[in-house]
């Protein structure tokens, strides 16, 4: 490994843990099972690019629509789909994501993931780690556009809201249901902007 290198591997009794280098955030990404998930990609990438450690968790249904290799490769970290990813530390990987994330980002997300989050879910690791963190939790939803308007995820996004977590988008246009309406993603580049700014303003909140 580069003298020089910004991370650095340290070897513990139990396995290497990465250490992040001072200012260097870390990044939570969570993915679920939308037809926008295929967005996450270039949404890694733009993370990846700001300087950010990004660790991405897949619900089982977005690996459906993208694969984890994609992610991972893009992310340079590996990707949590189950619980039961983590082998090696006796601490369990999602409780280790959620204390070390800055920023918990789940892009896109679904109806489904929404309802979990509202009712305080815990059955998979993403819905788990909302739950365990305390980093704060941005919200880029995508659905069909009745589904978006449904009192029912109406009433979730208020909750959420009201337990200050973040919603950006999403917008109208054309959908991948064939409808057009309210429901598709947010601009990506938009969604790694609103996460910057989350990110640098936390920092100031713990300074
Ligand atoms: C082709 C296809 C596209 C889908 N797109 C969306 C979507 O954009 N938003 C959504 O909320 N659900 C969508 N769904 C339904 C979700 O995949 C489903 O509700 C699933 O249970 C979500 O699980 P998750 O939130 O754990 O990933 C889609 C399903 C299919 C088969």
């Amino acid at each position: 490994m580069e003298k020089n290198s910004k991370r650095r591997l340290e070897k513990t009794s139990a396995r290497n843990v990465v250490r992040i280098a001072a200012g260097k955030k870390s990044v939570v990404l969570g993915v679920t099972g939308s037809i926008a998930a295929y967005k996450s990609a270039e949404l890694t990438s733009l993370l990846v690019k700001q300087g950010h450690e990004v660790f991405v968790v897949m619900t089982q249904d977005a690996t459906e629509f993208i694969s984890p290799l994609t992610l991972q490769t893009l992310s340079k970290n590996p990707v949590t789909t189950s619980f039961y990813d983590e082998k090696e530390n006796w601490r369990p990987g999602h409780i280790d994501l959620a204390d070390r994330a800055n920023l918990l980002l789940i892009a896109p997300g679904t109806a489904h993931i929404i309802a979990e989050l509202a009712h305080g879910l815990a059955g998979h690791p993403l819905a788990a780690i909302a739950l365990a963190t305390r980093a704060p939790i941005l919200i880029a939803p995508a659905m069909n556009g009745k589904m978006w308007q449904h009192p029912a995820t109406e009433e979730n996004v208020e909750k959420l809201k009201a337990r200050g977590i973040e919603f950006i988008g999403p917008e109208e246009g054309m959908l991948a249901c064939g409808y057009e309406g309210l429901g598709r993603l947010w601009k990506v580049d938009d969604i790694a902007f609103r996460a910057e700014f989350l990110l640098t303003r936390h920092d100031k909140l713990i300074a």
